[in-house]
């Protein structure tokens, strides 16, 4: 799956294409993760792309012209890419719709800073707003990070084996508790199920687990199970 990334500050991508799972896809090159610097599309000398709101108020305003272009160029070399802003207006991240997201060939993502964009390219040049969760945050980088981890985590291959298979969400519920060596610590041992290598029991024990952690924690999920 491939990523455009259009945004201010390109270097904060490094956090995720030079090590863990998103580097570990680019290397096998089954993601890749291109980032377009919006100053280089500004109209003016002092590489400006942002300007003070019409109607007064605090903050500045990204401007119409250098996203646009940023995006056609973007659209000459990638031409089945469905463009999302990253918005707190927009749709929420959940796992129904990272799957959903994972199954498109190639996601563009526009990052906002300051006030956010001119409302004409939200209403024109975007196909989807989505936000990470109903709070605010400096910019859409972090958003954009989130999204790309969370989706290129259901391309095939980017994740070991089995390792998504249980995951949070995937079937509606939360994970199972996990354990690790020592077998004890400070008082507190593992289960003795997971001890006995009896395959089917631990796997029953899993789910009733899973069920009873989302009972506890997320009992919202067990209504739109
Ligand atoms: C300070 S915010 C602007 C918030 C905007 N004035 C509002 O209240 O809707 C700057 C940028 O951060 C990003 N951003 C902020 N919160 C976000 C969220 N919850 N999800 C995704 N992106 C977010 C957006 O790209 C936004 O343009």
């Amino acid at each position: 799956m491939h990523f455009d990334i259009i945004t201010l500050f390109p270097k904060m991508f490094s956090a995720i294409t030079d090590e863990g799972v998103i580097a570990r896809g680019i290397k096998k090159s089954l993601l890749s993760v291109n980032t377009w610097q919006l100053r280089d599309f500004s109209v003016n000398k002092y590489r400006n792309i942002d300007a003070p709101p019409y109607g007064g108020g605090g903050g500045m305003v990204m401007q119409v012209k250098p996203i646009r272009d940023c995006i056609s160029k973007i659209k000459q070399k990638t031409i089945n890419t469905t463009v999302v802003y990253l918005s707190p207006q927009g749709e929420k991240l959940d796992n129904k719709l990272v799957v959903e997201l994972s199954e498109l060939e190639s996601l563009t993502l526009l990052c906002g800073r300051y006030e956010g964009i001119d409302e004409r390219v939200i209403e024109n040049d975007i196909d989807r707003e989505i936000s990470i969760g109903d709070y605010v945050i400096s910019g859409g980088e972090l958003g954009a990070m989130v999204l790309i981890d969370a989706v290129s985590r259901q391309i095939p291959g980017v994740l070991g084996n089995q390792e998504s298979l249980n995951d949070s969400f995937v079937d509606g519920l939360l994970d199972y508790p996990h354990y690790t060596r020592p077998e004890k610590i400070d008082g507190q041992s593992v289960p003795e199920i997971l001890l006995n290598g009896h395959q089917a029991k631990i796997n029953v024990w899993r789910t009733e687990q899973a069920e009873r952690n989302t009972y506890k924690k997320r009992p919202d999920l067990l209504k739109s199970r």
